[in-house]
């Protein structure tokens, strides 16, 4: 897909790289991300009308410190660059680097010096930003002045207008740092020029073109999964090619509650497209019998999912192309982006296109971050209740029984969610991601007069913004309360409710 032009960030390993993208786009400016080796003919490639330098953990001192190619400052366009990435131009460019008197994290005053700065201007002259860092700039580089201060960091900010090239020890893409949207903003449009013209409007229509190109008057094949990214995939090549669209379902066994048909009605509904609806459980739970480990659970059902898969798309008779709703974050964390850090394999059905010897793979989403994804979907006409579903893992309720499957424990934890999911809907709490966890333990109870010897059910519901980190949500006593007791009333086979109460880290949002 030809991409627009915007601004280039490259990545340090900062955690808020995807954030100060995230940012970027929310001022209406095209952002992409590319990992901090990326050459000049990448670099180039992006045309970029400026270049964000993100923050990251190492030090510029140390022996293998990341760095870039320093044809990035001769390129001619303004690059601004965050924390490390200021630290980094400072040392490019012949200044000191020095471990700060005091670690400066958290929130703190910063006095602007310079408001006269393109970078600066309409802020206000102090401001609370977000800092986190042990080092920093002690001495300017030649042609560079300092244009904010801290009581700990003398040079909070540099610039040098003449080369267009900028500094900020502190982070502006973060919500704690008061005005820095209108930093970034300074940076964007009075410095870069950039015009704010990337809206989800304009990327339907661009897409939709796009792949209309790409498919001539050719077929498609489309795996649905349930989750709104394959469902806005499919939105969007439903308006581009109608019927020569066809959708896979596959029911691995492991869904939620009444959740397959639920795809397929508001699927069948809302795009009238042809979508075969596969049952495979029988399969699915034959293949996983007797297995144990989290990871053999997830590395079996991507298998099952793609030998299933394969089986429908032969059965269907050919089809020209294969489509499947990547987006940005999987690009940019499965690696697929020369020279970047593999931080999680991408859980697609890889192989498969090539296999089945598709012309071509359509990933129609793959620049857009989540939220954009939203705004998208919601844009194509989706519902609202699949736009904004929780996120549920590929491998569904077969991660959230610990240990072994059986027909007994799956039910168990399918009908306790059901009931969470109506209790907390009922009592109108904002959570991230809720759910029921079919623990391993077992323990004696009474119900009756009768000794129980049955499962213990765990509730999980946290919030967060990006499933990296996680607070658990504080459910009040008398939800917990009906949850608890409907669900031992209900759900035969446990006899015992426990409530989750760790954040991620340390625990991570799944059991398993
Ligand atoms: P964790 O458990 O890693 O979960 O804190 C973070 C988010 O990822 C989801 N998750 C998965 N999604 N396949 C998926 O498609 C998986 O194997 C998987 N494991 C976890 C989890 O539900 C949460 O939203």
């Amino acid at each position: 897909m030809n991409q627009p032009q915007g601004i280039l960030i490259l990545d340090f390993g900062g955690q808020y790289t995807q954030l100060i993208a995230r940012r970027v786009r929310e001022c209406g400016v095209y952002s992409s991300v590319l990992p901090y080796a990326a050459d000049m003919e990448a670099i180039r490639q992006e045309h970029p009308l400026g270049i964000i330098l993100s923050g990251g953990p190492a030090s510029v001192l140390d022996s293998n410190a990341p760095t870039i190619c320093p044809g990035v400052f001769e390129m001619g366009v303004p690059v601004l660059g965050i924390c490390y990435g200021m630290q980094l131009m400072a040392h490019l460019h012949g200044a000191l680097i020095e471990r700060g008197q005091q670690r400066e994290y958290g929130r703190t005053l910063v006095s602007m010096d310079d408001m006269e700065s393109e970078l600066l201007q309409g802020m206000k002259a102090t401001n609370t930003c977000w800092m986190s860092h042990t080092w920093q700039v002690t001495k300017l580089p030649s042609g560079f002045k300092t244009i904010a201060h801290t009581p700990n960091c003398p040079i909070a900010a540099m610039s040098n207008p003449f080369r267009r090239l900028y500094g900020v020890q502190f982070h502006p893409e973060v919500t704690h740092s008061e005005e820095g949207m209108k930093l970034l903003q300074n940076f964007l449009f009075n410095i870069c020029h950039a015009s704010a013209d990337w809206t989800m409007e304009a990327y339907a229509e661009r897409t939709i073109d796009q792949i209309r190109e790409q498919v001539g008057d050719g077929t498609v094949l489309l795996g649905l999964s349930g989750g709104v990214d394959s469902a806005v995939a499919a939105a969007l090549l439903y308006r581009a090619i109608g019927s020569r669209l066809t959708c896979v379902y596959v029911d691995h066994g492991f869904m939620r509650s009444a959740e397959s048909d639920e795809v397929v009605n508001i699927f069948t509904k809302t795009f009238p497209v042809e979508l075969k609806a596969v049952d495979a459980s029988e399969r699915f739970f034959t293949a996983l019998q007797g297995v144990t480990e989290p990871e053999q659970k997830r590395k079996i059902i991507g298998r099952e999912f793609v030998d299933v898969f394969k089986e429908v798309s032969l059965s269907l008779g050919k089809r020209d192309h294969f489509a499947q709703g990547t987006i940005y974050p999987d690009v940019i964390e499965s690696g697929s982006i020369k020279g970047s850090a593999v931080i999680k394999s991408h859980h697609n059905v890889g192989g498969l296109p090539a296999e089945l010897g598709f012309t071509s793979l359509i990933e129609p989403l793959r620049m857009l971050f989540k939220d954009e994804v939203r705004q998208l979907g919601l844009k194509l006409g989706l519902p609202k209740s699949l736009v904004y579903r929780q996120p549920f893992p590929g491998p569904g309720l077969a991660i959230r029984v610990i240990g072994e499957l059986t027909r007994e424990k799956v039910q168990i934890v399918r009908d306790s969610d059901r009931i969470l999911r109506q209790e907390i809907e009922a009592a109108g709490i904002k959570a991230s991601q809720y759910f029921t966890v079919l623990t391993g333990a077992k323990s004696v109870g009474v119900m009756g007069d009768e000794r129980t010897y049955a499962y213990a059910v765990a509730i999980r519901a946290v919030t967060t913004d990006d499933f990296m980190t996680a607070d658990v949500v504080r459910l009040p006593w008398e939800t917990i309360d009906r949850i608890s007791a409907r669900i031992i009333g209900e759900v035969s086979g446990c006899n015992r409710v426990l409530y989750d109460v760790t954040t991620k880290p340390p625990a991570s949002i799944e059991w398993e």
